[in-house]
């Protein structure tokens, strides 16, 4: 009976084929990682519930509707991580590391789970890249976030994306915001989903990121944070647009941008896919979510998460996945003499780093040829008794160029020298 197991709505598999579009994003996103400085840290793929609901805020989509939360066997309440910024600020209290080297920068490749309604670009399982910088209230560490940002993006051959950047102000300058807001909503607040009725006193500016048609429709005329910034906030706004234009990085002001998640305060940002739409990557600063969370310890934050399936996606319609380069090599045998002189050529490829194959079909030399060929191979030899006697073989160069004869002693390493 055929399997009728499927993989769960939402998720996505990665076949041998196309593993490496994935590896050739998590590369680049490691070494642009560690040019700014960043080391990576790993945390558990669930944590307590409260850890999110904290963090990431009770009112936030994220946590009032897309968690996978249960009740592990011991009763405890825990849940799929949805991003790692909350996990991460809890690495390092936990570990002490808010107490060390400042600023202190890590970076993550994690998976992530939001029940989300899949569609394209969204999906219940996702992957990030992410990048935390803790320590400095500086606006030159916005700066730096955004450039390690658009340097990863640029890294991957991607141009055209839109840098979208706003200010949502911090605590004090957010008091009058959401005065403002309240009242502009509570004079449509019948029209309002029942979860943003729930939102308007508690927190109405999580009605700016509603995604019910009527929520956005609603919140597309609302007041802008941008209108009510403190002078301080207003200042670090300055000095960032600054040095981003000094630094050649081109941006938008878009003062709608309001960001999913509670934990934001001044600066935020988003990196924009103009032919889709969507947000391949985004982030901000967040001084108040370390305390939020430890209420003795006072570090400001920032970061990004870039999404990779997205990333995929669109490197894929711009063509930015080179077609794999023939590499390695196919020793083909032809007899039973042969099988253990082409296995001990092939272990002293690998030796050597060099992938190698030999017949594991018993199949014709013809066959084997295929394979090497639809492997990708770049070089083929092919040990048939005349071989094993006379102790030289001919290799094939299968990117076109001439074959040469090499000792069966001297083969792996002439093989290695032209690759
Ligand atoms: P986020 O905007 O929720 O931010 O997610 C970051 C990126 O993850 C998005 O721009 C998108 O590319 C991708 N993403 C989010 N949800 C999905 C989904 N359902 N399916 C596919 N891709 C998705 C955060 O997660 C913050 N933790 C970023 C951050 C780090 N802020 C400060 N530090």
């Amino acid at each position: 009976m055929a399997l009728e197991i499927k993989a769960p709505r939402g998720t996505n598999d990665v076949l041998p084929a196309d593993s490496y579009k994935w590896q050739m994003i998590e590369d680049a996103a490691r070494r642009v990682a560690q040019r700014f400085g960043y080391r990576e840290i790993r945390f558990p793929t669930f944590e307590s519930t409260e850890l999110f609901e904290r963090g990431v805020g009770d009112t936030t989509d994220v946590v009032q509707k897309e968690m996978y939360t249960f009740k592990d066997k011991g009763d405890r309440s825990v849940t799929l991580r949805p991003e790692g910024t909350a996990s991460a600020v809890r690495v390092c209290l936990e570990h002490g590391l808010f107490g060390g080297l400042m600023p202190l920068k890590a970076y993550y490749l994690i998976s992530a789970f939001r029940y989300e309604k899949p569609q394209a670009g969204r999906f219940r399982e996702f992957h990030q890249f992410g990048a935390e910088l803790y320590g400095s209230s500086s606006p030159q560490a916005d700066r730096e976030v955004i450039e390690l940002a658009a340097s990863f993006l640029r890294e991957l051959g991607l141009d055209r994306i839109a840098l979208n950047i706003n200010s949502i102000g911090c605590p004090e300058c957010r008091k009058n915001y959401h005065q403002a807001l309240k009242e502009y909503f509570s004079a449509r607040a019948e029209e309002l989903c029942e979860t943003c009725r729930g939102r308007l006193e508690r927190n109405p500016m999580r009605i700016l990121d509603c995604k019910s048609p009527i929520c956005k429709e609603i919140a597309a005329g609302a007041p802008l944070i941008l209108d009510y910034l403190c002078d301080d906030c207003k200042e670090h706004f300055e000095i960032l647009k600054k040095s981003l234009t000094d630094g050649g990085i081109e941006f938008h002001i878009d003062p709608h941008i309001v960001r999913g998640l509670d934990y934001y305060t001044r600066t935020v940002f988003e990196f924009t896919d103009p032919d889709s739409g969507l947000a391949l990557a985004g982030g901000g600063r967040y001084d108040g979510l370390v305390s939020e969370l430890d209420s003795k310890m006072q570090v400001c934050g920032l970061g990004f998460a870039a999404g990779l399936e997205r990333l995929v996606g669109v490197m894929q319609e711009r063509g930015l996945f080179p077609e794999p380069a023939r590499e390695g090599a196919y020793i083909a045998t032809m007899g039973q003499n042969a099988v253990p002189v082409a296995n001990k050529l092939a272990s002293e490829l690998r030796k050597l780093g060099i992938r190698a194959e030999t017949d594991l079909m018993n199949r014709s030399v013809k066959a084997q040829m295929k394979y090497a060929d639809k492997t990708n191979s770049r070089f083929a030899v092919v040990i048939g008794d005349s071989e094993v006697e006379s102790g030289t073989v001919t290799v094939k160069d299968m990117a076109g160029g001439e074959p040469f004869e090499a000792a069966l002693s001297e083969a792996a390493k002439a093989m290695a020298e032209r690759i």
